[in-house]
């Protein structure tokens, strides 16, 4: 088992295009514990999910920051998606599968539950005119030799 302990942080304003620059920083972050292919593939879906939101939900009316935190604590690896925007009413509701307030064209309602379903622990903090902070933590239990990354 690795115990590398680690951190990173990261700053990039709700550009769509950033969503894969988070997923793929994230996923080379993980990257250092023996993960498999599989692993990394729940934290980038996991990462995205989060990072989508704060890009497409956070700030409706201007642009704004989204701060992407990552931590390796002995083999787990924890992230903090926090943005500083419009902030999430009823958070209980918001989790709840196929709840959206957005266009139901293009969002399904799904994101939170995507996020529960590929990591151990999803935790969400949330002020109403404040912004918002999703904390999201997988411990990788694989013991492999080689880790590859897919971005
Ligand atoms: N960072 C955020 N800031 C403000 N509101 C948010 C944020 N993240 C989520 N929400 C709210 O929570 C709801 C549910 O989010 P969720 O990711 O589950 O679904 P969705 O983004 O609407 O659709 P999908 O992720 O399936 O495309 C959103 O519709 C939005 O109202
Ligand atoms: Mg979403």
């Amino acid at each position: 088992m690795q115990t590398t302990d680690n951190y990173m942080e990261l700053t990039f304003p709700a550009h769509s295009q950033n969503e894969a620059f988070a997923r793929v920083c994230a996923a080379a972050f993980a990257a250092r514990l023996d993960c498999t292919i599989d692993e990394l593939t729940d934290i980038k879906t996991a990462i995205s999910e989060a990072v989508t939101n704060a890009i497409v939900h956070a700030y409706p009316a201007r642009s704004g920051k989204v701060l992407l935190r990552g931590s390796i604590n002995g083999n787990t690896v924890r992230f903090e998606i926090q943005d500083f925007g419009c902030g999430i009413e009823n958070i209980e509701q918001a989790m709840q599968p196929f709840f959206s307030t957005g266009n139901s064209a293009e969002r399904s309602g799904m994101g939170f539950t995507v996020m529960q379903s590929f990591m151990d622990t999803v935790a969400v903090h949330s002020q109403p005119g404040q912004g918002t902070v999703v904390r999201l933590e997988k411990t990788i239990l694989s013991q492999n030799t080689e880790c590859l990354i897919h971005a």
